[in-house]
């Protein structure tokens, strides 16, 4: 027997994956226990100059060579978006081919369908790649926990903000905004030209939220994660974590409370102890950690996305599902983990409950400090530490920081539209959540 390969994609996962195929045929043959072959990839435009030219022959613009072609047992998509990359997947699997993606935004938006035609039809269909790339946070979920009820789910899913936040943490001048930061990143290409998806959180929300459904069998959707960017942190921000013991991380967060209730979905700047092995997570890579409740606490780090890293995590994909592919028997429970997945129960957007950072620009006037911690007390919300920074004429702008307790997200929400109305404020309040982990 033979499992031949075709690709839907040759761009920069699609050339890695055929590097390691290429590189390693036999090895892999070996692991798989039979010949597997990466036969054909398909691309929009043949006359592209690559900078990984592939052999002659094996590149074709027709995705019908490959999706149904009774000759190949495995598709690989790495071409990305929602269509055609969704139309193709449905088709390989209803024409019986398994099918192996790095796609998160398609299977953020589109899971449900293209899993239930998996099952339908009895065939794999595996995204390692889809989530924190080399890291085998999805084989970990599935097998390696598999015994597990997961108390929580948390972690740095996108590189590219990972990369700019580490630049403001250490920027000791703490004057460098963060467009110049993202230049930055963008020179030394750990940023896209367009890095909104990234910037914005909505890529690290659609790995969340691929992460929850493997957890938790509930799928969240990306509005139910109400994902937060990093675009409007400013120096200070970090100044002041840093005084207070934090690091500020986009934390992506999926957590079951302890004493029951409603599933908490989060991805949003966070301000996280110095001492907490995420704070540690440099530049580029992602990090994981899964709190089991048999086996505690599990940490996965490595890098999140690049050629070679997500083709790591594709063909580990190829070579599980030629293995399944080689049985001959339909695969029981092909995609496990996914099945019977929930709507319900996910904790509707502002409920969460965290400390807050808020960072307030105010006149400096007696009574401005207990106007505040009036309005913060009628809505419920208790103060740890406060600071105040500046000094000069009475009058002059001061920054007042403010530590709470733990409180809702929406009851600080209010309290703040209420506070936006003294006129000793003088410009907008920022707030960002603080997570100590305590009961996560
Ligand atoms: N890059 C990463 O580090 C990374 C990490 C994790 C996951 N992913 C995911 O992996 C997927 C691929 O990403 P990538 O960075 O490799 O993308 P890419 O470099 O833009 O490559 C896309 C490939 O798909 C082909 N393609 C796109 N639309 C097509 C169409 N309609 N018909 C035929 N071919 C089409 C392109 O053909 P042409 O070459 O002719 O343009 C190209 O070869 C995405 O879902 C992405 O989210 C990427």
């Amino acid at each position: 027997m033979v499992t031949n390969v075709g690709m839907l994609g040759y761009g920069t996962v699609g050339a890695g994956v055929a590097w390691i195929m290429f590189g390693q045929g036999e090895l892999l043959s070996q692991k798989v226990g039979h010949p597997l072959r990466l036969v054909k990839a398909v691309v929009r435009d043949l006359a592209a100059k690559r900078d990984n030219p592939p052999p002659l022959g094996f590149l074709t613009d027709d995705p019908l060579e490959v999706v149904g072609n009774p000759d190949i047992q495995v598709v690989v998509e790495v071409m990305g978006g929602i269509e055609p990359a969704r139309s193709l997947i449905l088709r390989a699997l209803e024409s019986g081919q398994h099918v192996v993606t790095a796609n998160k935004a398609l299977l953020a938006t589109h899971g449900r369908e293209l899993f239930d035609t998996a099952a339908a039809h009895g065939r794999e269909l595996n995204f390692e790649a889809a989530a924190a790339g080399a890291i085998p946070v999805i084989r970990t979920l599935k097998e390696g926990l598999a015994a597990n009820r997961i108390r929580s789910v948390f972690g740095i899913l996108n590189g590219t903000t990972n990369y700019i936040l580490d630049l403001m943490t250490k920027d000791r001048t703490h004057s460098v905004p963060y467009e110049a930061h993202l230049k930055a990143a963008q020179d030394l290409g750990y940023a896209e030209a367009d890095p909104t998806m990234d910037v914005d959180g909505t890529d690290a929300a659609q790995k969340l939220v691929l992460l929850t459904a493997l957890a938790y069998g509930t799928l969240p959707t990306v509005d139910d994660v109400r994902p937060e960017g990093i675009t409007r942190l400013e120096p200070l921000d970090f100044v002041f974590a840093d005084e207070l013991g934090y690091v500020i991380k986009l934390l992506a967060m999926a957590n079951l409370p302890k004493e029951g209730g409603r599933l908490e979905v989060r991805l949003k700047p966070t301000m996280i102890p110095k001492e907490h092995l995420l704070a540690g997570v440099p530049g580029a890579m992602n990090a994981v950690m899964i709190r089991g409740h048999a086996a505690g606490d599990i940490f996965l780090s490595g890098a999140g996305a690049g050629m070679r890293p997500t083709a790591s995590a594709v063909v580990g994909d190829i070579i599980d599902t030629a293995k399944v592919g080689a049985t001959g028997h339909p695969s029981a429970q092909p995609s496990l983990g996914w099945h019977g997945i929930k709507a319900e129960g996910i904790l509707p957007p502002g409920e969460s409950r965290t400390r807050h950072f808020l960072r307030f620009t105010v006149r400096d006037l007696p009574g401005v400090l207990s106007a505040i911690s009036g309005i913060l007390g009628r809505h419920g919300i208790s103060i740890a530490q406060v600071i105040q920074r500046g000094s000069g004429p009475e009058g002059a702008p001061v920054t007042l920081v403010m530590l709470t307790h733990t409180a809702k997200e929406k009851d600080v929400e209010e309290a703040l539209v209420e506070a936006s109305r003294l006129d000793a404020l003088t410009a907008g309040t920022r707030r960002v959540t603080v997570e100590d982990f305590g009961d996560k």
